[in-house]
């Protein structure tokens, strides 16, 4: 085997571990612990590293075997443990110096904690006898499990146990086949390969393990729009599987780049009428119909909620979104990123967006109270956990009640507009071509002291909603995109 390139950081913590008659005091210590102790360091050397956000899970990994190594080895074993992994990784295509930097922080930190000699250190379990330094014994996989060395999981036996371990690993091989021949495919290279597979594993594994509680829940209504017959391959249950890990880790605060796009893309995949969403055919496609409605539209249609296999349906929506998503393009992205801000709060007031500080703002307003946002997002709302009733809307009646609204938000906007910045404000015609937004909002911009500069009409010849809401074409909605153009001087 080759000799690994190490930097003299390195060899020293290697020469330190090697000539050091005490064990680190993390020896032993559970892994909570442990990470706890070096969670921050590592999260701030992997963020700013430069990196592409996707390949971050990969060096946290990384870092888990490594805390791993020193919580259950010493001396020269130890030296070994953290070649290995090093090894490992670095073969997977991360970046040999940054896994070498992280190594610094985790022993650095480790020694703060100090030594223990080891004779008087006992391991993290309790009345479990101290393991000498120089001696490791290799269970095999039921000898751990009989002497308590990892948790049972959910088997109730350890041959129920042992086949649960072969199947994970028969899983993930099954899924490193299937992604092998893609990524090749598509000219991703090798040295990628850790990144995605840690993607689709994540998405394989959502769908197992997450969802019973939540499906017990949510089954009542939820199942006039998805197939839910078996408790082991239903979608229903594969969504509501999602739904519950992502409401775990939102909770756990440990929500990362991976979890937000899969929950992105859940959402917009979750009702529509076509066989790329997760639902049976229902209207419209961003907004979901009553449970009632539901009910008809199957009857009439005489249909009942197909299997969908959300993973897939997941990925394949990543493969289109991320398309023509090319390296220059991520770079520029993962530049921005950090500056990006997420508010979900009334648009009249955004404290958190500083005065002048914006060059262009782009918006779509509530249409008076044309459409019911709150009621119509109920399925959006069940899956992201949130009470629909908790989210404040503006849905004005009447037009004086929707301009006053809009005033309101005009202010906030000039606030934030750096002088020559502009707002493009989408409206359409309401009230069967009756009422006309984009005149009604002209006021409105100039009391808040910005100047209009145009209004775009684009208008089509069939109704822009009409089939999502069942309406007659061209007889009610809204056949035109209005955008009116402000300029504040
Ligand atoms: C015409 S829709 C635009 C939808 C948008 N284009 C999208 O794709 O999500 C109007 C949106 O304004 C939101 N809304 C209602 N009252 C609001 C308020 N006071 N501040 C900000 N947004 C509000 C509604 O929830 C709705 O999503």
């Amino acid at each position: 085997m080759k000799p690994l390139p190490l930097t003299p950081e390195t060899s020293a913590i290697f020469d330190r571990i090697r000539t050091h008659d005490w064990v680190l005091n993390v020896y032993g210590q559970s892994h909570s612990r442990a990470m706890r102790l070096v969670k921050a360091r590592v999260e701030r050397r992997i963020k700013r590293s430069g990196l592409p956000v996707h390949e971050f899970n990969a060096y946290r990994r990384y870092v888990h075997e490594l805390v791993k190594a020193f919580r259950t080895e010493t001396g020269e074993l130890l030296v070994k443990a953290i070649e290995l992994t090093l090894r490992k990784w670095t073969n997977f295509g991360l970046v040999s110096a940054l896994l070498q930097e992280l190594l610094g922080d985790c022993f650095l930190r480790f020694e703060q904690q100090g030594y223990a000699m080891p004779e008087a250190k006992p391991l993290a379990h309790k009345g479990r006898p101290a393991r000498k330094p120089d001696r490791v014994s290799h269970l095999s996989y039921e000898e751990a499990l009989r002497k308590n060395r990892i948790s049972l999981g959910r088997a109730n036996t350890v041959a129920e146990q042992s086949a649960r371990q072969k199947a994970g690993a028969a899983r993930a091989s099954a899924i490193a086949d299937e992604l092998r021949p893609v990524l090749a495919a598509r000219g991703i290279p090798a040295d990628k390969f850790v990144a995605y597979f840690a993607f689709a594993q994540k998405l394989g594994r959502l769908s197992r393990t997450y969802a019973d509680k939540s499906l017990q829940m949510a089954a009542a209504d939820l199942i006039d729009f998805y197939e839910a017959k078996s408790l082991d391959s239903d979608t229903l249950r594969a969504i509501a599987s999602l739904k519950t890990y992502l409401l775990a880790r939102r909770a756990a605060n440990a929500l990362d780049a991976v979890d937000d796009w899969i929950c992105l893309l859940a959402l917009n995949r979750l009702t529509g009428h076509s066989p790329g969403f997760f639902s049976v055919y229902t209207l419209p496609p961003n907004q979901a119909v009553s449970v009632r409605s539901q009910q008809k539209i199957n009857a009439r249609r005489n249909q009942t909620p197909p299997p969908r296999d959300v993973v897939k349906l997941i990925l394949k929506k990543t493969r289109i979104l991320l398309r023509d998503c090319d390296a220059a393009t991520r770079q520029v992205l993962a530049g921005v990123a950090p500056r990006a801000v997420l508010l979900t709060q009334p648009a009249a007031r955004t404290p958190q967006i500083p005065a002048q500080s914006v060059s262009l703002v782009v918006t779509s307003p509530p249409f008076l109270n044309i459409v019911d946002y709150a009621t119509d997002n109920w399925l959006r709302c069940w899956f992201l956990g949130l009470d629909a009733r908790s989210v404040k809307l503006t849905v004005p009646k009447k037009l004086d009640a929707w301009q006053a609204a809009m005033t309101d938000v005009f202010h906030e906007l000039h606030r934030i507009l750096k002088p020559g910045g502009h707002v493009a404000f989408e409206v359409g015609e309401v009230h069967a071509g009756k009422t006309k937004l984009e005149e009604a909002v002209l006021p409105c911009g100039v009391a808040a002291g910005l100047e209009p500069v145009l209004v775009l009409i684009n208008d089509q010849q069939f109704t822009k909603t009409a089939k999502c809401w069942g309406v007659d074409n061209m007889a009610k909605g809204t056949n035109t995109n209005r955008i009116v153009l402000f300029q504040r001087h």
